[in-house]
């Protein structure tokens, strides 16, 4: 797809197939609208007076006036008013809009939604392309027959404001790049148990690296991982024919190539069938989505070499698969984490936060500025916040209310569960030093509980992305979620 801004005040000379107006329910139609109104004998003005054509926001209707010089078909769009148009309503807006074209095959479109609103016109320069890739999104390389390639390959949108050209330009050149991260965080993570291993991972990682210069690829094998003692990662692999491999991305965009990184952990259980705890068969092939904190990372590091930010990065895909077999961990079993916290396993099931523990205590070699974990951590996360909003938990205030503030400005929606001492007191076990599992009540935080016993050394914040990262029923297929929000936590301290 093809994106690209116009400066223009003539709407009707543009030669596109088809021109896209916003229509102003408040009837004040702008210059743009007006012009070609008057091009078209006033079929515009007439539709608006007898009230078939209201600009009520998302109410499109196709004309085709063949009248003069202009031979496009035009698509009408409801805007609502115009003085009250926003981000929040361009979605409503470009999905209607998206939707038409795509049902008519329309190929190449010229569109004005940027010549109401300038103060807004950036923020929708840089979701459209995002919305439009949503959209647009197939995961159909399993299938015997492929769906039809969406017919939209074109767009361009009309500004009239000289000023803007370099912010919008700016704009929806961030834009495409999230919403190529986004697209290629859900393709990884949409791919099965029996493609997808914690070897794909690392070989994802490795191509990333090949396509992006500024990114260094490191993966540590089962071997490695027992030199530096990461048994609780292991103990969750063991049960798997598949070898356990932490990929580690590292990018250093900082102008000082020794400042803290930012670093991310993603939860790559690339199947957890919940091991010698195993789960129930209903759902079970959703355990595949379980690597979604890995497709995350993979994504937001995509993106931030594509961004080139002026920071250092370092993503962790820790990968792993958790099965039951006659070489599996076992409730009771009592392990050694590489920090030398001893955990009793309860639950064989409450594997993520045993993989991630391992990692969260690794990463602390990079002197991290700040480490943020991303992971379908629990179950607990659906019951209290519904496919929603992402849970966030930390060890530090003012990150929780950062990323808070990411996701709210990125409609990526996330919400602050609070991890005191009370929590805490719900992990003691009788014959080690935690539990890797304490029952049902606030799971989610508990499970944050247990992770904030390995990262006391760094700020940290925690991500549950269980409810958020993918999509059951008929829509199956992973979201891409939380990544618009984890770049523009990046994008925002890069400016800070
Ligand atoms: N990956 C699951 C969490 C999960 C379950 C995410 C369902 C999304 C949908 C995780 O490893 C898990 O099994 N957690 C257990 C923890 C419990 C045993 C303490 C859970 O949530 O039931
Ligand atoms: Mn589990
Ligand atoms: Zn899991």
């Amino acid at each position: 797809m093809e994106f690209s801004i116009k400066n223009t005040s003539f709407i009707a000379k543009q030669k596109s197939e088809c021109l896209v107006i916003s229509i102003d329910s408040s009837n004040k139609q702008s210059d743009l609208v007006k012009d070609l109104d008057q091009s078209i004998q006033a079929m515009i003005s007439q539709l608006i007076n007898n009230g078939e054509v209201t600009g009520k926001l998302g109410e499109t209707t196709f004309i085709y006036p063949f009248a003069n010089d202009l031979t496009q078909k035009l698509l009408l769009v409801g805007c609502g008013k115009a003085t009250e148009f926003d981000v929040t309503k361009s979605k409503k807006v470009i999905n209607a809009v998206v939707k038409e074209l795509l049902a008519k095959k329309v190929k190449n479109i010229t569109w004005d939604l940027l010549t109401f609103n300038p103060a807004q016109s950036c923020e929708i320069a840089k979701r459209i392309p995002q919305i439009v890739g949503e959209m647009t999104y197939q995961f159909d390389q399993f299938k015997s027959k492929k769906s039809p390639i969406p017919s939209l390959t074109k767009v361009t949108l009309l500004y009239t404001d000289n000023k803007l050209t370099e912010t919008l330009t700016h704009n929806l050149l961030q834009g495409q790049i999230i919403a190529n991260a986004i697209k290629s965080t859900k393709t990884l993570a949409n791919m099965p148990s029996n493609v997808c291993n914690a070897q794909y991972l690392a070989q994802q990682g490795k191509q990333l690296a090949k396509n992006h210069s500024s990114l260094k690829v490191t993966c540590l094998g089962e071997k490695e991982l027992a030199e530096l003692n990461m048994n609780a990662y292991l103990a969750v692999g063991r049960g798997s024919v598949n070898e356990s491999i932490m990929t580690v991305i590292e990018y250093n965009g900082a102008q000082d190539k020794k400042a803290q990184p930012f670093v991310l952990v993603g939860k790559g259980l690339t199947f957890d069938s919940g091991g010698i705890s195993i789960k129930p068969s209903a759902s079970m092939d959703e355990m595949k989505y379980d690597m979604c904190g890995a497709a995350t990372v993979y994504g937001v590091m995509q993106a931030v070499a594509e961004l080139e930010l002026p920071i250092n990065v370092v993503g962790v895909m820790a990968g792993c698969e958790n099965m039951p077999d006659g070489n599996a961990y076992r409730p009771g079993d009592i392990l050694t984490t590489m920090s030398g916290t001893t955990v009793e396993i309860i639950n064989t099931d409450a594997e993520g936060r045993l993989v991630l523990c391992d990692a969260l205590t690794y990463i602390a070699r990079y002197n991290p500025k700040v480490v943020i974990d991303i992971a379908t951590l629990t179950g607990a996360c659906i019951v209290a916040l519904g496919h929603h909003y992402t849970g966030v938990m930390g060890n530090n205030e003012k990150l929780i209310t950062q990323l808070v503030s990411s996701s709210n400005k990125t409609d990526d929606k996330a919400w602050a569960l609070p991890i005191d001492d009370d929590f805490q007191q719900q992990i003691k076990s009788t014959c080690a030093d935690i539990m890797n599992s304490s029952g049902r009540d606030g799971g989610t935080i508990t499970a944050a509980c247990f992770l904030s016993r390995f990262t006391k050394e760094y700020q940290w914040a925690h991500l549950d992305i269980a409810g958020t990262a993918w999509k059951s029923g008929a829509n199956k297929g992973a979201t891409g979620r939380p990544v618009a929000m984890l770049i523009q936590y990046l994008l925002d301290q890069n400016q800070s």
